[in-house]
């Protein structure tokens, strides 16, 4: 029997207030984490077209990717970069593909759009 309890769906914006390279961040709200442990964030931006959204977390040593609030993409805006030590990753599938990180992933939130709203959960 599975007892695993999915995250609830959380409201992060309006889709209209999401347009073509914009950056969103927010909080993830996670009920049941340590209180004393800093909070985890999110980004939300249009991938093609769709809502996407990623923890806000570099996988090589899990600081936020971003030193400027809504600043995720390198200059050529093409990757989304981490302003530590610049690993690139790729928007769509949120894979390093270059830096110290290289081949590891950033961690993809569900998205859905439910009456013009954008919402994330942890994926299962
Ligand atoms: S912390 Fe992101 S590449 Fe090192």
């Amino acid at each position: 029997m599975n007892n695993t309890v999915k995250s609830p769906w959380q409201t992060v914006c309006k889709l209209s207030e999401l347009p073509p390279g914009l950056f969103l961040e927010f909080r993830i709200h996670q009920p049941d984490r340590d209180p004393d442990t800093i909070p985890l964030t999110g980004f939300a931006f249009l991938q093609d077209g769709n809502p996407a959204a990623y923890v806000n977390q570099c996988p090589h040593l899990g600081v936020e990717l971003n030193w400027m609030p809504g600043r995720f993409m390198d200059t050529d805006n093409l990757f989304i970069q981490c302003s530590t030590h610049g690993a690139l990753f790729k928007p769509g599938t949120g894979e390093c593909i270059t830096g110290p990180c290289q081949g590891e992933y950033l961690t993809a939130l569900d998205v859905r759009v439910e009456e013009g709203q954008v919402q994330i959960r942890f994926p299962d």
